[in-house]
């Protein structure tokens, strides 16, 4: 039974980082005129209410989404993310946040689909809730690890995949880079984001190596830390990106120092970004 739920975490530091470059690589990815398809494998619960219970408990997107509203010169790769967040808070004040799925709906065209997985029951009705009538949004029920590539390569042969777990399972660690491997031998030509959390005794910092040994092309890193590596909790989070669109890593490049400055305002952690295996 998953008892991990994003409504208490909701626009915070991870969130900010993993969705401001989700937001950049599809911007990047709708440029070209084909139809694609996102997969989000682990959906969350789509959008959420900062006012409700669960949000309001420890208050994370103070330190997260809202430090990088009220910072000044966003650099101008920021804008699609700044973009979506304001168009679920219309009249101007932060009262939602939009998760991944609503996310990348919002960006997406008429021709284009989304793939929700998800296992939790709440989540489930959330989404049902968000995109119960959506003809471009397909939600399964189902454990991506074994879901998710039985779905690739998908029709339009273009499109990403995030992976975003929780990491309540000390094993998602290890079956992440499974997952990516198996994804990956099925559609090598998909954009894949992987999510990880950078916590004390967790193998978070050693994902990326794990993922380097996989033998992948195009691998890009880039990762937030807002807390010291003694920190107790979240110290920050890193997504790698495997065939990472090209001229994205310019704009990642240019986004990472100004949001770690913005998350970080009293300069603790620090900001990685670079390609770990080019071309
Ligand atoms: C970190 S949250 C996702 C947040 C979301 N991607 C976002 O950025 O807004 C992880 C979600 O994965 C779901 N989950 C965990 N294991 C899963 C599995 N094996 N298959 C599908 N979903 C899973 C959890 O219920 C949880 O809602």
């Amino acid at each position: 039974m998953l008892s991990y739920q994003h409504e208490y975490h909701a626009g915070n530091h991870a969130d900010v980082l993993k969705h401001s470059v989700l937001a950049l690589v599809l911007a990047a990815l709708l440029r070209k005129d084909k139809p694609l398809r996102v997969f989000d494998a682990h959906a969350g619960s789509g959008l959420y209410d900062l006012g409700g219970r669960e949000a309001r408990r420890h208050a994370e997107y103070r330190d997260g989404i809202a430090r990088v509203l009220a910072a000044a010169d966003a650099p101008p790769t920021l804008a699609p993310y700044l973009d979506a967040v304001h168009a679920c808070n219309a009249g101007g004040a932060l009262r939602r946040y939009p998760g991944s799925p609503w996310l990348a709906r919002s960006l997406l065209r008429p021709a284009d689909h989304l793939v929700l997985m998800e296992l939790h029951p709440q989540a489930l009705t959330a989404l049902r809730r968000l995109f119960g009538q959506d003809p471009q949004v397909h939600l399964h029920e189902r454990d991506c690890f074994e879901g998710l590539p039985a779905l690739l390569p998908p029709p339009e042969r273009r499109g990403l995949v995030l992976i975003d777990p929780s990491y309540e399972l000390k094993d998602d660690y290890r079956r992440v880079v499974g997952l990516l491997e198996a994804c990956h031998r099925r559609w090598p030509t998909g954009v894949y984001l992987l999510w990880y959390p950078l916590l004390r005794d967790r193998p978070g910092a050693r994902l990326p190596a794990r993922v380097t040994a996989l033998g992948l092309r195009r691998i890009y890193q880039v990762a937030i830390e807002v807390e010291g590596e003694g920190h107790e909790g979240l110290r920050g989070s890193g997504l790698l990106a495997v065939n990472l669109p090209w001229g994205v890593d310019a704009g990642i490049a240019a986004l990472a120092p100004w949001l770690w400055r913005s998350l970080s305002p009293q300069g603790r952690g620090r900001w990685t970004a670079g390609w770990l295996v080019p071309e």
